[in-house]
């Protein structure tokens, strides 16, 4: 089978392990490499717990890199312990993988692998976009030699995250998701819209339990983590799929049912508004039919239920 290359770039995280599991079991899918970010965790853990992962996914041959820690403007402070629990999978201990963290940073990575797959290379971004944009100033060309980028992050109408108006992705790195966005490259923006819509439910979960392997006992128990925090907001456990969605997007698995093709720019101000994401979507007032030249596509919605597609696949590990 042809496969196609990806790099992913993560903050792992427990919506970074459904996608990650993700990634492995869908086909066509050439993991050639991962770079960790500052988000969840500090760079470093998350790039342990990718490294752990990949390993139980049967995968320890997928080289990982540690990214930045720091985001471009201010220090990293201490990440989402609430959300993803303090180790970032929700205090569930994976054995060690034998492979080592690689030597490169997650920014060189990216511009080596566009280099190796000129044209061909897919990067997906699932957590602060701080090493997309170091790979930018280390090689301005980086978009002529990328095929695309998918992104897990911003919202375009729905409501913040982490701020009435910012999600959490964007609003860590704001310049840096302000130079992505920026740049000439083909990207595309899974934001909140879509990501709040689609949820795993007790149902789901259960499900990936009784499977009884090893990946989807531990991403079951992490998910108890993920759903309690999410109880009080959907007022049951269950919990939204914002980073497995986005590499949906990417890989395949969802049919797109609104995905305007729109300018996005990012507020990177210091105002009640930093790390907005605004998408100029003046154009739904005439059904898209007027969509503007370049710009980024923003996902809106997608036609089945994603949790249903989710554990469809993760039930082939
Ligand atoms: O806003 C959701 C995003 O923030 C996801 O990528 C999640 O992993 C967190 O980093
Ligand atoms: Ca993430």
């Amino acid at each position: 089978m042809e496969t196609t290359p990806y790099f992913l770039d993560c903050d792992t995280g427990i919506d970074d392990s459904l996608a990650i599991a993700y990634l492995v079991a869908s086909p066509g899918v050439d993991l050639v490499g991962v770079g960790a970010v500052s988000g969840n965790l500090a760079a470093a853990g998350g790039a342990r717990n990718t490294s752990d992962l990949l390993n139980l996914l049967g995968r320890p041959d997928v080289p990982v890199a540690v990214g930045a820690h720091d985001f471009l403007s201010h220090a990293f402070d201490g990440g989402a312990p609430h959300v993803h629990g303090r180790n970032g999978i929700g205090e569930v201990e994976l054995a060690a993988s034998p492979t080592p963290l690689r030597e490169e940073s997650a920014a060189e990575m990216l511009v080596r692998l566009a280099r190796e797959h000129e044209g061909r290379l897919r990067v997906l971004a699932i957590g602060p976009f701080t090493n997309l944009a170091l790979a930018l100033r280390l090689e301005p060309d980086l978009p002529r030699l990328v095929r695309d980028v998918t992104v897990m992050g911003g919202t375009a109408m729905a409501p913040g995250n982490v701020s009435p108006v910012a999600e959490a992705n964007v609003a860590n790195d704001p310049e840096a998701a302000a130079e992505v966005f920026a740049a000439a490259w083909d990207v595309t923006m899974v934001g909140l819209d879509v990501t709040m819509q689609h949820r795993f439910e007790e149902r789901h979960r259960e499900a990936l339990l009784a499977a009884g392997t090893p990946a989807g006992t531990a991403l079951a128990r992490m998910l108890e983590y993920y759903f309690a925090f999410y109880a009080p907001i959907f007022g049951r456990p269950s919990a939204a799929l914002h980073d497995p969605l986005a590499v949906a997007v990417a890989v395949g698995g969802v049919t797109l049912t609104s995905a305007p093709r729109v300018p996005v720019v990012v507020d990177a101000t210091d105002g009640p508004g930093r790390g907005q994401t605004i998408a100029d979507l003046r154009a739904l007032y005439t059904d898209f039919a007027e969509e503007r030249r370049g710009g980024s596509r923003v996902v809106l919605a997608i036609e089945e239920d994603f949790g249903d597609v989710l554990l469809e696949r993760l039930l082939t590990l």
